[in-house]
């Protein structure tokens, strides 16, 4: 762990983006708007920007990360339920599936194909009780939290002692040629294609900030100082792909 990390100092996930909101009290609002504005087209923009792909790969990390029949598993910003669909996949036994969301369009939208508790809210303040969760997975959120420690003591507390964190996000790849090729692609490319191919403007805008929040997101480095200054241990980062990154980390036994 960095000696630098200051344990008390709230860590926004990225400065406040003052083309979308003005000061840090408008980021959750703004955020909502747009996940509620944009739900109906989530799941098809989500599949042009991984290419198909996030549905295999959902699965798949669930199942590398120690996701296993018996376990009670929250999916933190479960949006239209991709990771939860998931999860209930591989656990076969949908009560075994929490899912949260503060957007009330999302989870309108995951109401239609998963019959699973699905609970409005957020992760820095969890409407649930200590110690009740085997395995906590938040895909894709992580940019859009008030302030990385409030969420992640958030995630501990509701974990069992032994329990697991998934933290699963994007980042920018680190070779100068792997940046300008995902730059044009999520900064110009897409935004673009999605106007055309659904023809709203807020799921447009939805990717456009998608990609200022990749590019403004804190580094790797200081999540993984954060995590361990929240409490958990075995702290680690795997990097698919130059950009797909896995956060794991433990909540102590006992
Ligand atoms: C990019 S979507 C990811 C959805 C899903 N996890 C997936 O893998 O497709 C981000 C989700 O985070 C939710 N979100 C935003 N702020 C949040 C917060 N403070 N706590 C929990 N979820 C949040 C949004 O409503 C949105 O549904």
């Amino acid at each position: 762990m960095s000696d630098k990390t200051d344990r008390t100092a709230a860590t926004a996930p990225h400065p406040v983006l003052k083309k979308y909101y003005e000061s840090e009290s408008g980021r959750r609002p703004f955020v909502s708007a747009l996940f509620d504005n944009a739900a109906q087209h989530y799941d098809w923009v989500c599949a042009m920007g991984s290419l198909g792909s996030g549905r295999f790969y959902r699965s798949w990390v669930l199942t590398q990360s120690g996701l296993r029949g018996g376990m009670k598993f929250l999916d933190i910003a479960t949006g239209t339920g991709q990771v939860a669909r998931a999860a209930t996949r591989l656990l076969r036994e949908p009560r075994a599936v929490v899912g949260l969301d503060p957007s009330a369009g999302m989870l309108r939208e995951a109401r239609k194909t998963l019959a699973i508790p699905l609970v409005q809210g957020i992760v820095e303040d969890l409407p649930f009780t200590t110690d009740r969760f085997d395995f906590l997975c938040m895909g894709y959120a992580l940019r859009h939290v008030t302030d990385l420690g409030v969420a992640f003591r958030e995630c501990r507390r509701v974990l069992k002692p032994g329990g697991r964190l998934l933290v699963l996000e994007i980042s920018l790849p680190s070779s100068a040629a792997g940046q300008r090729v995902f730059r044009l692609y999520f900064e110009r490319v897409l935004p673009l294609l999605t106007r055309i191919s659904t023809g709203s403007a807020q799921a447009e805008l939805l990717m456009k900030y998608y990609w200022d929040t990749i590019a403004q997101c804190v580094p790797s480095e200081q999540i993984i100082d954060v995590l361990g200054a929240s409490g958990f241990t075995g702290v680690a980062r795997r990097v698919r792909g130059g950009m797909l990154n896995e956060y794991v980390a433990l909540k102590p036994a006992g």
